[in-house]
């Protein structure tokens, strides 16, 4: 596996490679890979014959009160496991070679970005869509692909993608669980064994939502209400939101009529984490 940090020689990487007739997938990440990462990178192959992978944790991305400092890291690590995934190439860009003195340009993907994490999150995916943006050109891939279960952040990068006609595939992987059902996250290492515990709950409430909608429920409100009493009656848990709307456009919806996008965000001690799922509305009339 070749590793580069300097962005003409990961420019030059690609270039070679296309040379040569072969297609690219990029696979962006902030390190500290787990299984949701390895799947991608798999997944990857499929996509392309060759794999990058980006290791960049984007302080862009990061609000003034944000993890940005504690985000978890290994680089020896994260190397090995990308190397055993079969990854091509790990590519590591310095802050100030993304960033350097004097940037200043930033993507904004207005409204995609302003409800469920944008909200708690201002400027979060414009960190996102910026970062994500100067990989597209500096890999210059023909696929790349991110986890569904950060699903704004997914529809974003889509939405940009369109937008700004970049030639890239965008592929969204469906999110790998714990044997417990919690969704895999670099964050979930910040939850103690008692707040692991708790963050169960997540999925459980995803769970229970998509048998109510199975039974017949429709109504979007009383799914939203059975699922905020479920998360409360947890110890130490705090809503951010609970969302239920239509997945292309992220704006509200009634009644689940159609695939109906749930995401939750949830506070669990200190740490906030993230799910969804996509409802589909079952047998009218109970
Ligand atoms: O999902 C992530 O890990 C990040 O938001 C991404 C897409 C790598 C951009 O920094």
């Amino acid at each position: 596996m070749d590793i580069v940090r300097a962005i003409p020689e990961m420019r030059a990487w690609s270039r070679r490679r296309k040379a040569v007739g072969e297609t690219v997938a990029l696979v962006p990440t902030m390190g500290y890979f787990h299984q949701g990462h390895l799947a991608l990178m798999q997944a990857a192959r499929r996509h392309a014959r060759r794999v990058v992978v980006s290791l960049f944790v984007n302080p862009a991305q990061f609000g003034p009160a944000e993890d940005l400092e504690r985000y978890p890291s290994d680089h020896d690590r994260d190397r090995r496991m990308a190397a055993a995934a079969g990854v091509d190439c790990l590519f590591v860009p310095a802050v100030d070679a993304m960033y350097p003195e004097g940037h200043q340009t930033r993507i904004d993907v207005r409204e995609l970005s302003l409800g469920l994490c944008g909200a708690a999150r201002p400027g979060h995916f414009q960190g996102v869509a910026t970062v994500v943006a100067k990989l597209f050109n500096i890999v210059q891939p023909d696929t790349a692909l991110f986890g569904q279960k950060d699903f704004q952040q997914l529809q974003v990068i889509r939405r940009m993608a369109v937008d700004l006609d970049f030639p890239v595939e965008i592929v969204g992987h469906p999110t790998v669980r714990e044997p417990d059902g919690l969704a895999m996250s670099s964050r979930n290492t910040y939850l103690d064994a008692r707040e692991r515990g708790t963050a169960q709950c997540l999925f459980e409430a995803l769970e229970l939502a998509r048998r109510l909608c199975a039974s017949g429920e429709r109504s979007c409100g009383r799914i939203a209400l059975a699922v905020e009493r479920f998360l409360l009656s947890r110890p130490g848990v705090r809503i951010g939101y609970i969302f239920l709307g239509d997945p292309g456009r992220l704006i509200p919806v009634r009644e689940v009529t159609g695939p109906t996008l749930l995401a939750l965000a949830v506070w669990i001690g200190g740490t906030r984490l993230i799910d969804n799922v996509l409802l589909e509305p079952g047998p009218a009339g109970h």
